[in-house]
């Protein structure tokens, strides 16, 4: 089996890990969290999401976050913005890249988004457009592509026909985005391959929630296929308020142990990052859910 050398990480946490957090999670927290993500190595850091503050009242605060991290040279720093008042708000704030997100599931756009999936992309032409004339990158996110909270399974064409919208609009990475982390190992390497038809594997990204235990087995189905770019979550934070059950992303120190442990280079400092994922629990009061991460801090203070 020939596995890649080097996988890209985008560090989610400051974001999706931080979305759902029911109490309000303090600015200064939140530009420490990403400041100790670039420290330690991330070179791609999702750190705000340029929403409606009345949907999702704990990204409220993007603007100050984006101007209060200290940026790392070479470091992208990517938001989320669902139209043009969110990407007018990103430009503003600096942001490296945006990333527009619709769904395969006209369920969850509705509820994600207020619109059903061709509207979403209505809505998305003229920020991709917008993005090129600045000179952003844009990633696409596609949600529910292997199953939705509302309809139940998602089939592969419907995946597929969101991909070839967003290529017409210009977008350079597509983010296949188990949302409720139901998705198994086989079923996610023939969705991979099948986008991998239609996209060169890099500008293919999995997105993995953990409900079900699954991400990690999935990561590696993916890597079997050539997928060599991942999202995830220091200590496993994370889970969108508009789908039902869905628990956090997969944990950032599970997903560095397993690629380093497979001799796969991802420019992580794992020690650094268990650090980071035990000090934002902490910061949130919620026990860590990486099983590395709890692991290696343990045995870290024991010595
Ligand atoms: P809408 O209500 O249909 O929009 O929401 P609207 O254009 O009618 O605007 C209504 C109000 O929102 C107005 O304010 C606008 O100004 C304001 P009002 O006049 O009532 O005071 N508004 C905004 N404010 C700030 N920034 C903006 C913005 N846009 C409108 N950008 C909208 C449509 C898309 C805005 C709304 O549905 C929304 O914000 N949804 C966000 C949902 C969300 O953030 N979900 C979580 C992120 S996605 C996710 O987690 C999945 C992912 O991780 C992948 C996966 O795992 O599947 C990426
Ligand atoms: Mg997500």
């Amino acid at each position: 089996m020939v596995f890649p050398t080097a996988v890209k990480l985008v560090e989610v946490s400051p974001r999706d890990g931080l979305q759902n957090e029911k109490n309000f999670v303090d600015t200064t927290i939140k530009i420490e969290l990403i400041n100790r993500l670039s420290q330690a190595g991330f070179q791609n850091i999702e750190a705000a999401s340029f929403v409606s503050p009345k949907w999702v009242p704990q990204m409220a605060d993007g603007t100050q976050v984006m101007a209060g991290i200290e940026r790392r040279a070479g470091v992208v720093y990517s938001a989320l913005t669902p139209n043009m008042q969110g990407f007018e708000a990103a430009l503003a704030a600096g942001a490296n890249e945006i990333v527009i997100f619709g769904a395969a599931s006209e369920a969850f756009s509705q509820r994600n988004i207020n619109c059903s999936i061709a509207e979403s992309i209505t809505r998305f032409q003229p920020v991709a457009q917008a993005a090129h004339q600045a000179g952003i990158r844009i990633r696409g996110s596609i949600s529910c592509a292997l199953g939705c909270p509302y309809q139940g399974e998602t089939d592969i064409a419907s995946v597929l026909d969101v991909v070839r919208r967003m290529q017409d609009l210009g977008v350079q990475e597509f983010d296949i985005a188990d949302t409720i982390g139901v998705a198994t190992p086989l079923k996610t390497a023939r969705l991979m391959q099948a986008v991998a038809n239609l996209v060169p594997t890099d500008r293919i990204a999995g997105h993995f929630h953990d409900t079900y235990g699954q991400a990690l087995a999935n990561i590696l189905a993916s890597l079997q296929v050539g997928i060599h770019i991942f999202h995830s979550s220091v200590a496993g934070l994370g889970g969108c308020p508009y789908a039902k059950g869905a628990t956090g992303n997969v944990a950032t120190e599970d997903v560095v142990y397993m690629l380093h442990g497979m001799g796969i280079h991802t420019g992580i400092d794992l020690d650094s990052l268990v650090q980071t994922g035990a000090w934002i629990s902490e910061q949130i009061g919620k026990p860590t859910n990486s099983r590395a991460g709890r692991a290696l801090f343990l045995k870290h203070n024991e010595s």
